[in-house]
């Protein structure tokens, strides 16, 4: 469905920021795009979103393919017009308007007569969202914004979903309640998504394959289960260590230490 293929990005004619990324996205499954802060993660999502030159980035190379049609050089409305939505990060809604007001800003592209149709069915998805339909979006906590920003995105009738960092800021029942919503998006309304974390734990409980990023590259690619054994994967992003003390010696603190700086 969705193929990135060697693409190096560029921020104002100098500074290169992804160094070659190339991954895929098949219809119908959720891939998890992982990395600490600086990675390029969002560099990413943004050179698929084609949104990258608001912030006077470039893709200088490879290339981003959408079933099959090259995308690199559409604008950003085609894109979501060809299926591509993205929830960016820390969750923009509109907070003067009430919840049913974002989720009709959600559906501007659309010409059909199906809005009312997927309303219901965002209703469905999100019943808290229902009982706060009223409610200006400000007033709503963490968790329901994060709703109500995939909701919104939904209503653009994407094939693609992209959330940026869908976690972040969220305690952890909230982050289990939108990831929850995310597993259910994927198996109710077959919807494909492309999720950027770096909260290993919970981009795990929901995606089959997982890509590890770091420094503008992808550094490692598999199913999750086999990512969730790696030993760097658990120690780096899952906090885990197979020390069976439970406590790290001073030695591993040591060189968790050192790696830690050389990854970030
Ligand atoms: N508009 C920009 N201009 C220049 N550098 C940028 C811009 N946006 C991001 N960067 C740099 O690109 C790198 C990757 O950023 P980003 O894609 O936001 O990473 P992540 O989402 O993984 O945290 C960082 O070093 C960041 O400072
Ligand atoms: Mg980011």
């Amino acid at each position: 469905m969705l193929e990135v293929r060697n693409v190096k990005v560029v921020y104002n004619d100098v500074i290169l920021v992804l160094k070659g990324i190339s991954l895929s996205v098949a219809e119908g499954s959720i891939v998890a795009l992982l990395g600490a802060n600086g990675a390029g993660k969002t560099t990413t999502a943004k050179a698929v979103c084609g949104l990258l030159e608001f912030q006077d980035g470039n893709v200088t190379e490879g290339t981003i393919e959408f079933f099959g049609a090259r995308i690199n050089d559409c604008s950003p409305e085609d894109i979501v017009g060809r299926g591509i939505s993205m929830v960016p990060e820390g969750r923009r809604v509109f907070v003067q308007l009430t919840v049913e007001e974002n989720l009709k800003v959600g559906s501007y592209l659309r010409r059909d007569s199906a809005v009312r149709k997927d309303l219901e069915d965002i209703w469905q998805l999100f019943p808290s969202l229902w009982r706060r339909r009223d409610v200006k979006a400000g007033y709503l906590s963490g968790g329901e914004q994060q709703m109500l920003a995939i909701g919104r995105a939904m209503m653009s009738r994407p094939r693609l979903l992209i959330l940026d960092e869908p976690s972040l800021g969220l305690s952890p029942r909230l982050v289990e309640e939108v990831f929850q919503v995310i597993a259910r998006l994927n198996k109710e309304a077959n919807m494909t998504l492309l999720i950027i974390e770096q909260n290993a734990h919970a981009a795990f409980s929901v995606a089959r394959y997982g890509y590890i990023m770091e420094n503008g590259r992808i550094v490692m690619d598999a199913d999750t289960d086999r990512l969730v054994r790696d030993a760097d994967v658990k120690e780096f992003y899952l906090g885990i260590t197979d020390n069976t003390s439970g406590r790290k010696s001073f030695n591993q603190v040591k060189s968790y230490k050192r790696r830690k700086r050389w990854l970030s």
